[in-house]
């Protein structure tokens, strides 16, 4: 017998006694152990040989019901199990349409800032990335159409709620303006919904999942944020055309389903109401800490730093005064223990530096105000570092 390793890490597991604000992953209080046991327990129970095969390509239609059903109630707006395709996750996803729907050398807008590894998945496809500005209400959609003069884009990349890093969400009246452009203009909308349901004290516009009807849009959601990332589960609703493009892929036909197995698992926690509950209480605790985050960074950064405090989502982004460089601040930040993402990576032109990402999913609120009066003590002893 194979002996058994028993220490468990991640990558960019902060060092004992560190608090990185860096890390965007939950904390091990909300990942749902026994959720995981009672929905595992439901299956294996009636579980039949047959759902170990490849199953559906689509994914499997039980719990493309379960999900839609789930959806429809959070979105308050019918989603149907055909709408649905089961992912591996959004970066699985956004990977899998990049290979699917792009060619190397093709152009996507991005925003500017955006999620800083979706820039390596489209460097990994060959794709020219052009970043497009956004505001307090999310993508400048000025400035959009001003590029799209220049560039005919096969795709355009948003995370229209509650934005990774800048926690800001797209106005409705934005949303259906990016719809009806992608259909005047032939671009496809890759939608990263994966903060969506996670709304603390104001709910966002519905979902673009919502407006497949009107634009050609994809919109990627996930598991991870709303049960585990170490599910692998996600999903993409999307047009029965664009559908019919995802599923007449090789690799689909070849494997079937990405995530077949993990599926019938969370049907069942669905189905048990599991992942309502749980949901219920990541709203919850997620509000103290927004709210813990906010009072502590007032306590201990006012005058040093400007932010919002975000709807939902998973962080708080923070400018610097001009000048300020947060990368050379995040080497120093070590010393003080703690830690956060600087601007520039988010940014496909080395730009925002004088900026930086808080997030508020891995800490309990002591150790948030603990994090932050140390954040405050690295700004107030180090001014501006360049
Ligand atoms: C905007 C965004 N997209 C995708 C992901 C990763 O999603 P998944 O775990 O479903 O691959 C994250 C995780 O931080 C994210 O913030």
């Amino acid at each position: 017998m194979a002996s058994r390793q028993r220490t468990v890490t991640f990558d960019g597991a902060p060092a004992p006694g560190m608090i990185n604000f860096g890390v965007g992953q939950p904390s091990a209080d909300l990942l749902p152990v026994d959720l995981m046991r009672a929905a595992s327990a439901d299956f294996l129970a009636s579980a039949e040989p047959i759902e170990l095969n490849y199953g559906e390509r689509q994914g499997d239609v039980r719990f493309r019901a379960a999900l839609a059903e789930f959806l429809t109630l959070n979105y308050a707006h019918p989603v149907g199990p055909d709408e649905l395709f089961v992912s591996a996750g959004n970066s699985q996803a956004l990977d899998f349409l990049c290979g699917q729907l792009a060619r190397q050398g093709d152009t996507v807008f991005i925003e500017e800032p955006t999620y800083f590894l979706a820039h390596q998945i489209f460097a990994d496809h060959g794709l020219k990335m052009v970043g497009i500005p956004v505001d307090d209400d999310g993508l400048r959609i000025d400035l959009l159409i001003e590029q799209l003069k220049k560039h005919r884009p096969v795709m355009i990349y948003t995370i229209p709620s509650f934005h990774n890093p800048g926690g800001q969400t797209l106005s409705h009246e934005r949303r259906k303006l990016l719809a009806e452009l992608s259909l005047e203009h032939d671009f496809l909308v890759v939608a990263d919904e994966v903060y969506q349901l996670l709304h603390y004290f104001k709910e966002p516009p519905p979902a673009l999942g919502t407006m497949t009807g009107s634009g050609n849009i994809l919109s990627l959601g996930s598991f991870s944020k709303i049960m585990a990332p170490g599910l692998r589960l996600g999903w993409i609703q999307t047009s029965s055309e664009l559908m019919e493009r995802l599923l007449g892929t090789g690799v689909v036909n070849s494997g079937g389903c990405f995530n077949h197995f993990t599926s019938h698992v969370v049907r069942h926690a669905i189905e048990l109401g599991l992942q309502q509950e749980l949901l219920a209480k990541l709203r919850a605790t997620y509000r103290r800490r927004v709210e813990t985050m906010d009072a502590a960074l007032h306590e201990h950064l006012a005058g040093l730093a400007t932010w919002k405090r975000p709807d939902g989502g998973y962080f708080f982004w923070l400018e610097l005064e001009k000048g300020a460089d947060a990368s050379a601040l995040r080497k120093l930040a070590a010393d003080y223990r703690t830690g956060f993402q600087a601007g520039e990576v988010f940014s496909c032109r080395h730009g925002l530096n004088n900026c930086l990402r808080l997030s508020f999913a891995h800490y309990g609120e002591e150790d948030i105000r603990e994090g932050i009066a140390r954040l405050g003590a690295l700004l107030r002893e180090n001014p501006v570092v360049s």
